[in-house]
């Protein structure tokens, strides 16, 4: 399948230049030194459009294709020099900025903490231990965004298969939608391991372009299970964080060229090496941390409640909630 290059697509449509029709329409193929082989190569390794090539190193092209490090150098640049990375006024920033819509909780503390609602238009990473309430959250995102827009979509990649639709009964009648209807407007996808997983996430954009779905949230639940579970032990380590920051980039692209929220959920593993203070720390490091806007860190609280700790975000305070999940949504905890 060619994949169009959207990068930066604007939310607003303005005339486009002659360069910038003429960038739209490069693929992988328009690279020099890549012929239909090594395309071949290249996508099957996961380097499915251009921003994948431009990000990534000379020993990666080199092993991925069989090229010299000469022609691996020439693709790359050739595929940084057709990217739009350029500088955007603040004004233009501003713009979007106000686009930008929160989805409603269903708790009011919860709303607050996030400053009104998860974002459109990035990604919020949730991690917590088991049955701390991440999937319950998803569930209940993709309501409240149907509630919030008789328009919108839902695209839910489920790894875990815990995608219940009885659930989003239960939270349907909560918002006052029709169960049946909210359900049909959620398009759910099981991926099976990471590299479909990854192919699910570049999928979107074609619903969004060729379907003309207006996708307002894609839940990913979750982001690191089958990362976690293929590969396994030290040596694999470097492998396993190429590839997750491969996805986390395609996410983070089509949050912001799209304006999408992006719900990613996330385990925890125990620090070995932490003797003070909370010993968990979430899967995937610096890569799934740095490419998320906000983290929230859930736990368990005292009787049956739940504690969110608000812990990364650009513009709001570090703050703690407590709520509880009931069947027809959240309940605010004092
Ligand atoms: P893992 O995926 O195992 O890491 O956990 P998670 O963080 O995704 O947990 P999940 O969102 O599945 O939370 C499960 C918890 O949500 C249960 O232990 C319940 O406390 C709560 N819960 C789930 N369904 C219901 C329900 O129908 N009613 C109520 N009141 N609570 C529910
Ligand atoms: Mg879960």
């Amino acid at each position: 399948m060619e994949q169009e290059l959207l990068f930066e697509e604007e939310f607003v449509k303005e005339p486009k230049t002659k360069s910038e029709l003429k960038m739209e329409k490069l693929t992988i193929k328009d690279l020099p030194g890549v012929g239909a082989a090594t395309a071949e190569k290249l996508e099957s390794a996961g380097f499915r459009d251009l921003m994948s090539v431009a990000v990534a190193t000379l020993g990666e092209i080199v092993e991925t294709t069989g090229v010299s490090e000469s022609v691996a150098r020439k693709m790359i640049n050739a595929a940084r020099d057709s990217m739009k990375m350029g500088f955007e006024t603040g004004t233009e920033i501003l713009r979007k900025r106000e686009l930008v819509t929160k989805i409603n909780t269903g708790s009011a503390a919860f709303n607050a903490l996030m400053g009104g609602g998860f974002e459109t238009g990035a990604i919020t990473e949730c991690f917590g231990e088991f049955g701390s309430g991440k999937t319950q959250m998803g569930h209940l995102l993709a309501v409240n965004t149907l509630a919030s827009d008789p328009e919108a979509t839902v695209v839910y990649i489920d790894t875990e298969n815990t995608f219940r639709p009885e659930r989003i009964k239960q939270f349907a009648v909560g918002a006052d939608l029709d169960s049946d209807q909210t359900l049909a407007r959620i398009m759910v996808a099981k991926a099976y391991n990471s590299d479909h997983q990854m192919l699910l996430a570049e999928k979107i954009d074609s619903l969004i372009t060729e379907q003309g779905k207006k996708v307002k949230l894609i839940v990913v639940d979750s982001l690191t299970s089958h990362f976690r579970a293929e590969f396994i032990g030290r040596g694999t380590l470097a492998e396993r964080q190429q590839k997750l920051n491969r996805h986390m980039h395609v996410l983070s692209r089509i949050a912001s060229s799209h304006n999408i929220c992006v719900y990613v959920t996330n385990q925890v593993m125990a620090k070995p090496d932490q003797f003070f203070g909370d010993p968990t720390t979430s899967i995937g490091g610096h890569i799934v941390a740095h490419a998320s806007t906000f983290r929230i860190y859930l736990r368990k609280g005292k009787k049956g409640t739940r504690v969110a700790k608000l812990i990364d975000a650009p513009n709001l305070p570090d703050a703690e909630v407590c709520f509880e999940v009931t069947e027809n949504g959240l309940r605010d905890v004092a």
